[in-house]
This record gives structure tokens, C-alpha cells and sequence, in this order.
């Protein structure tokens, strides 16, 4: 058995343009991507409308997961007029995309209930142009949410109308496990999952083992740096210098982190599904790559007991 990869919209209609995010899906589509993750907040509110004219005619050839709990940001007008600009900018010069992120306006969360789960899945399915999604997660959920009588009232009736084909929770593993003991109707954990971030593991034991749940893992590289920092362990510890090199990996140290943390994500989720942000086509090449050479997991758990894991997970 082997991951699926799916791709991760969430930069879909901000970081990158509508007409490149087409692109790109298209591209992924015809190298043989069949899952596409996305929320109403994702591409500063345009993913879903943009994956919406992607769907049109492919909908029964793919999978769509698609999440309800945070709001899309509401940017002001001059700000979406700039959009284009600011983008053109971001491409020229990436270093200034950090400058740019710390003045995006904030996606709101606010406390998830029954009244917002419904109607936001029927504004996300107009928006995707779909009577369904495959999967319904509820996004960034706390241990309390998912446990209330409401919530799980809410998402049986999204199950039963078949608007919803699964329900997941997309949230830290303390809401999953909470989620899944409190009620059958989860059938999806979704997670962050990387060496510095090993949720994935750190979830299993607590999954009861007679539940078939599909799990999706996401932040494989991760926007804050991670890829940097496993660089830097790279130039710096030869204990983990050398057992990269005994497995295998060449090249410099960056380019072995990247191909790491791919490897990572794909055997630390066997028979689930890698979510990757995949505009690159680049990336899209270099991530089917990695997945379709599968390294054995013991050794990718032997390298990655030498790189401290992340205090808060
Ligand atoms: N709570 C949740 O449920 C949650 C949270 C976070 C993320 N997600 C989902 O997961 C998706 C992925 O997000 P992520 O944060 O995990 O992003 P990611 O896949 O770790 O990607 C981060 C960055 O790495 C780049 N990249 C991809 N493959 C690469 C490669 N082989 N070499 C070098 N760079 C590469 C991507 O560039 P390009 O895109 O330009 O190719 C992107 O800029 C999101 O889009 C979203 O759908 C869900």
C-alpha cells in the first residue's frame, strides 16, 4: 500500500492568481491527483469559487474535501484591487512574503454550532458548483465542539441529506480523539504531520483500532520554516548527516530535507492521504517522485529519532 497525494487549495486565488491555480490543478489532475482540499477560507475566500470552475465536468472523477468553522477573511476593497499587484510583487521578490502575510486580514473563528454548519456547507457546495462534497471536516474544531449534542446532530443531517459523504475533524489530536470516542459519524481525522510536528504517530494509540478511519495529513513541509531548520540539523549534526546519507539521500542539504520530509509524511500515513500544496510544477514532479519510491518506514523512523521534535504537540 502506498499514501494518496492530495492537493492543498489553500493558497488557491491569493499567494497564487486564479488562472495559475487552474493551471496547476489541471496539471496535477493529469498526472493523477483525485483529491483536492479546501475551506471557504482558503485563497483569502477565492478557493472554493476557483475549484468550483476546476469540478465543472470532473466531479465524478474526483474527491472534495471541503471544511466549515472558519470564516473567510473580508478584505477591504482597495486590498482586492491590489491583489494582482501585490502578487506580481510576491513573485519577484519571495523574501517580502512574510512582510506581506503578517498584514493579511485574519480568518475568524468563531465558536462552531449547529446554526453554522448546515448553511455553510450550502454556501461552500454553490461555490464548488457540487450537490456534494466527499468529505465535510470541521476546520480548526476544539475537544468541546465536536462533543456537543448540536454539532453532532448538525453533521448527521449533512450525512443523511448526502450533501456530505464523511465527516472530519481538522483540528489538533486532542479534538480527534475526542471526536471519534464521543461519536461513529467521524469517519476522518485530518492532522498536521512532519518530523517536528509527528501527530500522525502521536494520535494512533488513541484511535480505537476497530474504527476504519481515513487519515489525511497535512504540512509536510510547512509554511514556518521547517524546511530551513531541518537543513540547518543537516548541516550541523553529522549523527543525522550520516544516517541520511546510509539511506540514501544525496545532493545538498536542503534538497535531502525536502526529500525527507516528503518521504516522512508518505510513510508515516500509509494508506491515507498526503495533502501538498503543488502550484510548482516543479513540486507536483518532485513530490510524485518521492511517493512512488516509497522508502522502507523503519528507516525513515530511525532518522527521524534524531531530529527533536517540537515541544507543543
Ligand atoms: N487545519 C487543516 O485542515 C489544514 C491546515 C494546514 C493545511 N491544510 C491543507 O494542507 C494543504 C497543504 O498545506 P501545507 O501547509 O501542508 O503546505 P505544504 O504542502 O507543506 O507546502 C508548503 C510550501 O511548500 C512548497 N512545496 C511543495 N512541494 C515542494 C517540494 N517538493 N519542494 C519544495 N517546496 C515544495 C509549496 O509550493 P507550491 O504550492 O508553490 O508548489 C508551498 O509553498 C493546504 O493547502 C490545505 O489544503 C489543512
Amino acid at each position: 500500500m502506498t499514501a494518496d497525494i492530495g492537493f492543498g487549495c489553500a493558497s488557491l486565488g491569493s499567494r497564487v492568481s486564479g488562472s495559475d491555480g487552474l493551471a496547476a490543478l489541471a496539471r496535477a489532475y493529469d498526472a493523477g491527483i483525485r483529491w483536492y482540499d479546501v475551506a471557504p477560507s482558503y485563497g483569502d475566500g477565492q478557493a472554493e469559487a476557483i475549484l468550483g470552475q476546476f469540478v465543472a465536468g470532473r466531479r465524478d472523477t474526483l474527491s472534495l474535501c471541503t471544511k466549515v468553522g472558519i470564516l473567510p477573511p473580508s478584505p477591504s476593497l482597495p486590498k482586492r484591487l491590489l491583489r494582482p499587484v501585490v502578487r506580481a510583487a510576491l513573485n519577484a521578490a519571495p523574501g517580502l512574503r512574510q512582510m506581506v502575510r503578517r498584514h493579511r486580514p485574519a480568518a475568524a473563528k468563531p465558536p462552531l454550532d449547529a446554526a453554522r454548519i448546515l448553511p455553510g456547507l450550502d454556501a461552500s457546495l454553490k461555490r464548488l458548483r457540487t450537490d456534494h462534497v466527499d468529505v465535510l471536516a470541521l476546520h480548526e474544531a476544539t475537544p468541546q465542539e465536536v462533543v456537543r449534542d448540536d454539532v453532532l446532530r448538525a453533521i448527521e443531517t449533512a450525512l443523511t441529506s448526502g450533501k456530505a459523504r464523511a465527516i472530519s475533524i481538522a483540528s489538533s489530536p486532542d479534538a480527534a480523539v475526542a471526536g471519534i470516542a464521543a461519536s461513529p459519524l467521524y469517519g476522518v481525522v485530518q492532522l498536521a504531520n512532519n518530523p517536528f510536528l509527528p501527530m500522525r504517530e502521536r494520535v494512533a494509540p488513541a484511535l480505537p483500532a476497530h474504527r476504519s478511519l481515513r487519515i489525511v495529513t497535512h504540512t509536510v513541509f510547512g509554511a514556518s520554516g521547517m524546511v530551513e531548520r531541518l537543513t540547518a540539523l543537516i548541516r550541523h549534526d553529522a549523527v543525522l548527516a550520516a544516517a541520511l546519507a546510509d539511506a540514501g539521500y544525496a545532493g545538498g542539504a536542503r534538497d535531502q530535507a525536502l526529500a525527507y520530509m516528503a518521504d516522512y509524511a508518505f510513510a508515516a500515513n500509509d494508506g491515507g492521504v498526503v495533502l501538498m500544496s503543488m502550484f510548482g510544477a516543479g513540486h507536483l514532479e518532485a513530490n510524485l517522485a518521492r511517493r512512488g519510491h516509497m522508502v522502507d518506514p523503519a528507516t525513515i523512523r530511525a532518522i527521524a529519532a534524531h531530529i527533536p521534535p517540537d515541544a507543543a504537540t
